[in-house]
């Protein structure tokens, strides 16, 4: 019952946290090519309320005229929009679901299973929570002391790169490659949250104050929120990657995570670069984003070639083979060294150690593994999820030995045959 409630609570927050991203991810772009796409009003009694600039745009069978005032406008309207419950709520239901999914269940998701040196669950929560927490203060004071001065982005940029970079290490060798990937996103997009909260939305709030009291606006805070947001769209897409990556074991499963993950980033952070120069890039102010594009994209070749699967045919296709097939046609080399093991040697630990979960009466992800074809069609995921992630047994209720995982190893190797 509990793991039927967790599941719908995961679902329900999941759902949520998509819809709230959207809004907040639509709405920060939207503003990023507004800002670069403006051009100089024509009209001079635009210029003459201090408009600096304006955009013509037709969308959805209407044309509008969004402008943008130098600083503040010469009064308050009365009726302003803000911009941030679609932060807030992204922050807040993104941080439920880690709840339910991750910190709920911290002794597997955190740790890794069957980790004799691995940490208590609730050291795991406070760890994972303080890269939440830690990052923000670091990147907060990195922006204070250099944002504001000369070539501070330049500064602050590389700074909170290596900070990104020290982080996705020490996260990779700290907990599961799964939890590592989404924990990485958790800590950027709680920065991204922060910005709006501590930096954004007040200093908007003191202009605001500022105009309704008649007195003179510090252009200070708007040039503050600005830094802010850029940081914010540059964050985008790494961490949209690190969210999505925890569905793919085969990336956050590799032995060297930590920088597949990096070049992952830093490819989403280059592509992004290349839209936000390419708003302005047409109106004749940036100079070519086309090199940014291509990095981003060689990046991506780079990390696709580098985790490509050695061609050993240790991988046995899904379908069933033909029956005539010789079961151990493709025999690897390496299986030579480790020996040669067979169905009737592994096959009983599916039956003691997987079968529980994965049997007639429950099949968690579908998978079933209470008979030779079950295993058989699902030799890969077996794979993968026992040697190479560790992670089933889910929670090892039955102490598969390390032996035993290893037999699990050698039998995949060498054909994963199932007679
Ligand atoms: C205590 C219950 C339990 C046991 C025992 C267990 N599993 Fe699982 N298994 C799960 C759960 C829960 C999931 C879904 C995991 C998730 O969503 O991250 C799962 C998922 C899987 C998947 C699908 C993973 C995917 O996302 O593609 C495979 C394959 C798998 N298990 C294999 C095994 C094998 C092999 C064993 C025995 C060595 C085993 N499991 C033992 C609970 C269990």
């Amino acid at each position: 019952m509990e793991s039927y409630i967790l599941d719908w609570a995961n679902l329900l927050l999941r759902w949520l946290h998509v819809i709230t991203a959207i809004a907040w991810v639509g709405s920060s772009f939207y503003f990023v090519f507004l800002d670069s796409s403006l051009t100089p009003p024509v009209d001079n009694d635009l210029k003459k309320q201090g408009v600096n600039g304006e955009l013509w745009a037709v969308h959805g069978g209407g044309f509008y005229h969004p402008v943008k005032f130098n600083v503040s406008p010469p009064k308050m309207p009365d009726h302003l929009h803000w911009f941030y419950w679609e932060s807030y709520t992204t922050w807040l239901s993104g941080f439920a679901l880690l709840t339910v999914s991750y910190l709920w269940n911290a002794n597997i998701y955190l740790v890794n299973p069957g980790d004799p040196d691995g940490m208590s669950p609730a050291a795991a929560i406070a760890s994972a929570l303080s890269f939440l927490v830690v990052f923000w203060l670091l990147y907060d004071f990195i922006c204070r002391i250099f944002g504001q001065k000369k070539n501070g982005d330049a500064i602050v940029g590389a700074m909170v790169l290596v900070l990104v970079c020290i982080a996705a290490f020490l996260a990779c060798h700290i907990f599961p490659g799964q939890a590592a990937f989404l924990l990485m996103g958790a800590m950027i997009a709680t920065s991204m949250s922060a910005n709006v909260f501590f930096w954004i939305i007040p200093g908007q709030r003191k202009v605001v104050a500022a105009l309704k009291a008649g007195q003179p606006v510090d252009p200070i805070h708007g040039k503050r929120g600005k830094q802010r947001s850029v940081h914010n769209t540059y964050f985008t897409l790494p961490v949209l990657f690190a969210m999505l990556s925890n569905h793919y074991g085969w990336l956050y499963g590799h032995q060297l995570n930590w920088l597949v993950l990096i070049l992952m980033m830093f490819a989403g952070a280059a592509i992004r670069q290349f839209f936000v120069m390419r708003h302005g890039y047409k109106l004749g102010r940036n100079s070519h984003p086309w090199p940014y594009a291509v990095v981003g994209v060689l990046v991506l070749i780079g990390v696709f070639s580098w985790l490509k699967p050695v061609p050993a045919a240790s991988a046995p296709s899904a379908a069933p083979a033909p029956a005539t097939a010789p079961a151990t046609a493709a025999v690897p080399a390496d299986a030579a060294a480790g020996g040669s093991i067979g169905y009737a040697q592994v096959g009983p630990f599916f039956q003691q150690h997987c079968v529980v979960c994965h049997g007639a009466a429950i099949q968690q992800k579908g998978v079933r593994l209470d008979s030779a074809e079950g295993v058989k069609s699902h030799a890969q995921q077996i794979y993968q999820q026992v040697v190479q992630l560790r992670k089933m047994p889910f929670g090892n209720p039955g102490s598969l030995t390390e032996d035993e995982r290893n037999m699990i190893k050698q039998w995949y190797e060498s054909g994963a045959s199932v007679n």
